[in-house]
């Protein structure tokens, strides 16, 4: 069994006042909003793993697609000796980018969620003897620092979720990442594309109801950490494209007009019937798009690649 070294790099009240600070901005702004980071308890990162799965969401398939057909041209591009995944989640796409990189010595999954990085984090170090694992609980929006780890070093950001960042952060996630590559270094990252928005809201509102779940998830994190009394069943799950930024909303929308208190921040809340609280943005990308994203951070796409049916990207870009 390989090393497995879990490190938390904020200390825990450090969490708990980003969770203050953030509830207590978004809920008083209009619209309301949350961001999509506070999902990510343990029964959200389990509800995330079930939405992987569902028949409507396309987006880790296309991405799975990808890296099966690519790993090895990854790994021959970057010759990686750590790989850094950012929001890592359950790390199990990666698995791919594992077998193919055989000069990997190092892998820094970092995540906000302790419970998917441990029980990834073990498994992985378990499974493949010579390989370190060093997790990081860290917020990636949040100035990144990384060990000491041999490069060249491959930093992959995939499931779409650079999407959940809004334009302006998006540009200062990337230029942090950007300062964390020495030359030899790459990013990998993974961007869901336009396309038919029949397709795309279904992805984010399935038959089965495990996305309004999740969507209503962070409600019970909000009770929970805070001791709000926030009612799930009082607010319904909304998912809708958005054709001016061309991203897909969550949104939950109160079901009548109430007010839900918040102890911890001696907050009480007013939610008129049919208020929304917009929960997700899911940003969807053109070539052009993300090749301009990167070139404004100082990065240059070297590789772009899709799945067959063109839902999803990956790309390759160095340090300019
Ligand atoms: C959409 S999921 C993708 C998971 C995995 N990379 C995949 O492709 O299936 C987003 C992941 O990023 C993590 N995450 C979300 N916001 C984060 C943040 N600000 N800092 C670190 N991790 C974050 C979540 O806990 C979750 O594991």
């Amino acid at each position: 069994m390989s090393p497995f070294l879990l490190t938390r790099t904020l200390p825990e009240d450090a969490t708990d006042a980003a969770l203050r600070a953030d509830v207590l901005h978004g809920l008083g702004s209009d619209p309301k909003t949350l961001p999509p980071k506070w999902f990510y308890d343990a029964h959200g990162s389990e509800l995330f793993e079930k939405i992987t799965e569902l028949p409507e969401y396309y987006p880790t398939r296309a991405e799975r697609e990808i890296l099966l057909a690519r790993a090895g041209e990854i790994a021959r591009a970057t010759g990686a000796r750590t790989l850094v995944e950012l929001g890592s989640g359950s790390s199990e796409k990666t698995r791919h980018l594992l077998d193919a990189l055989t000069g990997l010595r190092t892998y820094v999954p970092v995540d906000v969620s302790e419970s998917a990085l441990t029980q990834a984090g073990e498994a992985l170090a378990a499974e493949r003897p010579g390989l370190d694992v060093h997790a990081l609980i860290a917020d990636f929006t949040g100035g990144l620092a990384m060990p000491d780890t041999p490069g060249p070093r491959l930093v992959a950001f995939l499931g779409g979720t650079i999407g959940n960042l809004l334009p302006a952060e998006r540009a200062a996630f990337l230029t942090s990442v950007r300062a964390l590559l020495s030359p030899g270094d790459a990013l990998l990252l993974g961007t869901d594309l336009v396309k038919d928005e029949g397709e795309l809201v279904a992805a984010y509102d399935d038959a089965a109801g495990v996305t309004a779940a999740f969507d209503k998830n962070v409600l019970s994190v909000v009770n929970r950490e805070l001791g709000a009394d926030f009612d799930p069943g009082a607010f319904a799950h909304v998912a809708l494209w958005n054709p001016e930024h061309e991203w897909i909303e969550m949104r939950l929308r109160s079901l009548a007009a109430q007010t839900v208190k918040i102890p911890a921040l001696g907050l009480a809340v007013d939610f008129a019937e049919g208020e929304e609280l917009r929960t997700e943005v899911s940003a969807k990308f053109r070539e052009e798009g993300v090749r301009g994203e990167l070139a404004a951070a100082g990065l240059d796409l070297t590789h772009w690649w899709t799945d067959e049916k063109g839902r999803f990207a990956l790309s390759l870009s160095t340090a300019g």
